[in-house]
């Protein structure tokens, strides 16, 4: 007779047979259903294991989605999730029926963010989540636009920019001096994360801030933690292995979080009167808008925490294009020197002057694509979207990054080109192509800082280029390769190189 061991073999292949397709059964009978109506197609999942999405989900979710379509429903452990890919979808799902599409999932790394009281994160989209949002729109549209005290700015903006933009420059020629190449990125946080402490509560930090710098490098590494796919949000099993990312989230959350408290402590008294507690009561909202002084400090936390890591991550991306790109930087270097010379420093007002710099920017934004998903988003209701089945709670990836890269929208995509994005005459920014580009979302979810974070890379990378010329080391090779995440990094680049454009003359 055969062996035991045989029988037992061929029983469990049998049973995992069974089972598979009991599995696959029923999941195609549940495809089936609402009044004839399908479920978005998707390629076939393992039981309890779902899709492999591998290391890269942005790169293997939109190869699946050229076969499956711009509705795909795929599996993340045994939770079905909705992937929606170009241009028209996206917008008819978080713009037309935005209402449908506006809820956040509960996801693990979610709720182990900022105390899990984070107005971007939470679950929350009820009246005090809108008045929230409403009440932060109108916060920063007041930094960004209230009169500087100090003349020479036309706002508050401008002038906390300007400051730090003008230290990077020092920073960075100190540093060639001393080190003869240096890595930028080190510098830019602590400058960008400046600009947004300024606007929260008026407080810059010394680059040399031990407490500051050490936090912001607990983000090092964590890129993956919130990306769109992590697989411990969807496989719950996951979340009691013991997880370095998730204990380097933590420990950075109770700092970060202890810092700011300290910091809005501090400065509660100038924040109070010029932000959102005093916007509120312009804007005579109803009496629940009475915000509670904790949620402030989560308020504050979501501006700071969403507003340096991406500022950051776009300035470094658009230095790591000049190195590549030298010819770029060289037709950046004219039309400063053409349009604002060396008499005074760049101002907000020059963007409409600069159409070659500001396509730089968007063709930056275009091809690092360097937030590939939105946050992901949920649904708030069963609905219909292009005649298929939405459920309630679905939890949906909108992949930004295939947009950006999408044959049927843009010519040689994969190409780094800014000249795409100028008139015939190339004058002028081409607004019809500009706005194909997706990076802050659309519709009721839609970044809140957009503005402040454009005026930004602009006022950055102007001032830094007015005065600087940057390059990379002799035989260094630059790595443009991204990190998977929420927002994609590229690896550290530490052969930067800078000599002066030409010396500026300070009035
Ligand atoms: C280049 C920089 C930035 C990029 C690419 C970016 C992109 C995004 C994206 C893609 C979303 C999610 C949209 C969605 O889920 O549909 C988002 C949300 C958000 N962003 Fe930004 N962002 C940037 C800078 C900023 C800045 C500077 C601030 C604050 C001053 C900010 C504040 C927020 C907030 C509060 C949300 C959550 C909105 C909500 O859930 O309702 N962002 N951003």
């Amino acid at each position: 007779p055969p062996p035991s061991g045989f029988f037992s073999a061929l029983e469990l292949l049998i049973a995992s047979s069974v089972f598979c397709l009991i599995f696959m059964a029923i999941r195609s009978y549940r495809q089936q259903m609402h009044k004839g109506l399908k479920r978005p197609p998707g390629p076939w999942s393992y039981p309890l294991i779902g899709n492999m999405l591998g290391r890269n989900p942005h790169l293997s979710l939109t190869r699946m989605s050229h076969k499956y379509g711009d509705m795909m429903q795929i599996h993340i452990g045994t939770k079905p999730v909705l992937v929606l890919s170009g241009l028209n979808t996206i917008k008819q799902a978080l713009v037309k029926q935005g209402e449908d599409f506006m809820g956040r999932p509960d996801l693990y790394s979610f709720r182990n963010i900022g105390d899990g009281q984070s107005l971007t994160f939470s679950t929350e989209s009820g009246e005090m989540w809108q008045i929230c949002r409403k009440l932060v729109q109108n916060a920063l549209k007041t930094f960004s636009v209230s009169p500087s005290p100090n003349s020479s700015s036309i706002c508050l903006l401008e002038e906390h920019i300007s400051k730090e933009a003008d230290y990077l420059v020092k920073k960075f020629q100190q540093l060639m001096e001393e080190k003869k190449s240096f890595d930028p990125y080190r510098y830019v946080v602590v400058s960008v994360t400046n600009v947004i402490c300024a606007m929260c509560f008026g407080k810059r930090y010394s680059h040399d801030d031990q407490e500051l710098i050490s936090i912001v490098s607990l983000l090092d590494g964590l890129e993956d933690i919130a990306a769109s796919g992590n697989p411990a949000d969807f496989i719950p099993i996951l979340q009691y292995l013991p997880s370095h990312s998730m204990k380097k989230l933590k420990e950075f959350n109770d700092r970060f979080l202890a810092f700011l408290q300290r910091s809005v402590k501090e400065h509660y008294k100038s924040f109070y009167k010029t932000s959102l507690i005093q916007q509120s009561q312009e804007k005579r909202l109803e009496p629940n808008a009475n915000i509670p002084e904790e949620k402030i400090l989560n308020l504050v936390n979501d501006l700071v925490g969403a507003g340096f890591d991406t500022v950051t991550t776009a300035l470094s991306w658009c230095l790591m294009y000049l190195l590549t790109y030298p010819e770029v930087q060289k037709r950046i270097h004219e039309e400063i020197d053409e349009n604002i010379g060396r008499e005074r420093k760049p101002r907000m007002s020059d963007r409409i002057r600069l159409p070659y710099t500001e396509a730089f920017i968007v063709e930056m934004f275009r091809h690092s694509s360097f937030l590939p998903f939105t946050i992901p988003h949920c649904t708030t209701k069963d609905t219909v979207l292009k005649g298929y089945y939405i459920p309630k709670g679905l939890c949906v990836f909108v992949n930004q990054r295939q947009v950006n890269h999408d044959e049927k929208l843009w010519k040689d995509p994969f190409i780094f080109s800014p000249e795409r994005f100028l008139t015939a005459d190339r004058m002028k920014i081409n607004r019809a192509e500009t706005e194909k580009v997706l990076v802050f979302g659309m519709g009721k979810q839609r970044c809140i800082g957009e503005a402040i974070a454009r005026w930004e890379v602009f006022l950055f990378l102007t001032t830094l280029l007015q005065q600087l010329e940057f390059s990379g080391r002799a035989g260094e090779k630059v790595d443009m390769t991204p990190q998977y995440g929420l927002i994609m990094k590229h690896k550290r680049c530490e052969h930067f190189q800078v000599k002066q454009h030409f010396h500026m003359e300070r009035k």
